[in-house]
């Protein structure tokens, strides 16, 4: 057996091109997924861009059982835990679907790889337990705060891994906290594939673009922000990928460690700032209408940085003419492939 990394959630958004990333840096990965919100013809995809197909279990990090097999045939060395429900006004409308996959998955996860004495975790956060920000650049020690069941989600499982933690020697575990991840590989081939109506702004821009939705709505322009929209920290989704690695090549390292970093690139941008750059991107209109605030939004969020240089050697690299160019590839090629 070779050491192997566990992704569970690897064929999602963030775990696609995260896995992607692993594999171009040496690593075997094997994906545990449940094909809740996406599917198998990812793994052709991440194999097409870097000629492996990761290893790919069907199963539910809330299923012991599974979770007992996959450490028991594989030596796992680290976890990178992306499987998890991530829509906020769902998250209002069905709150225990949310606590039982984000928490008591984590902790099935958690206890299975105690059993395995595999003490390397690496935990998708969110910027989310920010709040309303009390103050711009967040710093990773800003309050924490939840004001939906879903970033309580994430509030819970950050305390648990802290728990766990000091509970006994030899975790060596990683929080990230992410800001607005978008974009896709730029071969086109994997991206972001929200079902029914996307509930975040980007992917609801490119449906725009391509004429498969008449118009945006942009949720507020009274905001105390330059153009009265909301202001938030963009990141390409390979920059979060490099983020992973080093963060797992940080844990491999260490003998003990609970790191706790932003995902960010520091530098905020609007909507009408966003809705511009895929205009310029796509060569396509994006025709908005103004309408009232979104219940829950804040007005602006951008990451500092620094921690995750300091610690990981790693910053976010690309613009968002980049991310837009990428989003608008992976869209139009999926649009063909349909
Ligand atoms: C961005 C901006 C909207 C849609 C949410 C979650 C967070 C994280 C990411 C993770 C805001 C505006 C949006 C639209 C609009 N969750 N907007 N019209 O709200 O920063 O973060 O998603 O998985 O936890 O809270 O991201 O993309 O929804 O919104 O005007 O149709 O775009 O008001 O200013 P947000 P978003």
């Amino acid at each position: 057996m070779s050491s192997t990394i566990l992704v569970t959630g690897g064929t999602g958004f963030i775990g696609s091109h995260t896995t992607v990333a692993l594999q171009q840096a040496g690593y075997r990965v094997l994906i545990l997924d449940n094909l809740c919100n996406s599917s198998m013809a990812v793994l052709d995809s991440i194999a097409a861009i870097t000629g492996t197909r990761p290893e790919f279990m069907l199963g539910d990090v809330c299923d012991a059982e599974s979770l007992h097999t996959v450490f028991k045939r594989n030596d796992i060395v680290a976890v990178l835990h992306f499987a998890g429900l991530k829509a906020v006004g769902e998250s209002t409308r069905i709150p225990l679907a949310y606590y039982d996959n984000n928490v008591h998955g984590s902790v099935q996860l958690l206890a299975a790889m105690q059993r395995a004495q595999v003490r390397c975790f690496v935990f998708s956060s969110s910027a989310t337990v920010y709040g309303d920000p009390q103050k711009l650049p967040l710093t990773e020690d800003h309050p924490r705060s939840a004001t939906n069941p879903y970033g309580h989600t994430k509030l819970v499982v950050e305390d648990i891994m802290a728990n766990l933690h000091a509970s006994e020697d030899g975790w060596r575990m990683a929080r990230l906290r992410y800001f607005n991840p978008v974009g896709a590989h730029p071969s086109g081939l994997i991206g972001e594939a929200p079902q029914g109506t996307p509930n975040n702004l980007m992917p609801y821009v490119a449906q725009v673009a391509t004429g498969h939705r008449p118009s945006l709505q942009v949720y507020g322009n009274d905001y105390n922000t330059p153009d009265g929209t909301g202001v938030r920290d963009y990141i390409h989704v390979m920059d979060l990928a490099a983020g992973h690695v080093a963060a797992l090549r940080h844990c491999l390292d260490a003998k003990q460690a609970l790191l706790t970093v932003n995902l960010g690139t520091g530098k905020g941008y609007s909507v009408l700032e966003m809705v511009r750059a895929f205009e310029a991107a796509s060569g396509r209109p994006v025709p908005y209408d103004i309408v009232a605030r979104r219940p829950g939004d804040i007005a602006a969020c951008w990451a500092d940085t620094e921690l995750a240089h300091q610690t990981l050697g790693w910053r976010a690299t690309k613009e968002i003419d980049e991310m837009c160019a990428d989003a608008w590839r992976w869209e139009t090629q999926r649009a063909q492939r349909k």
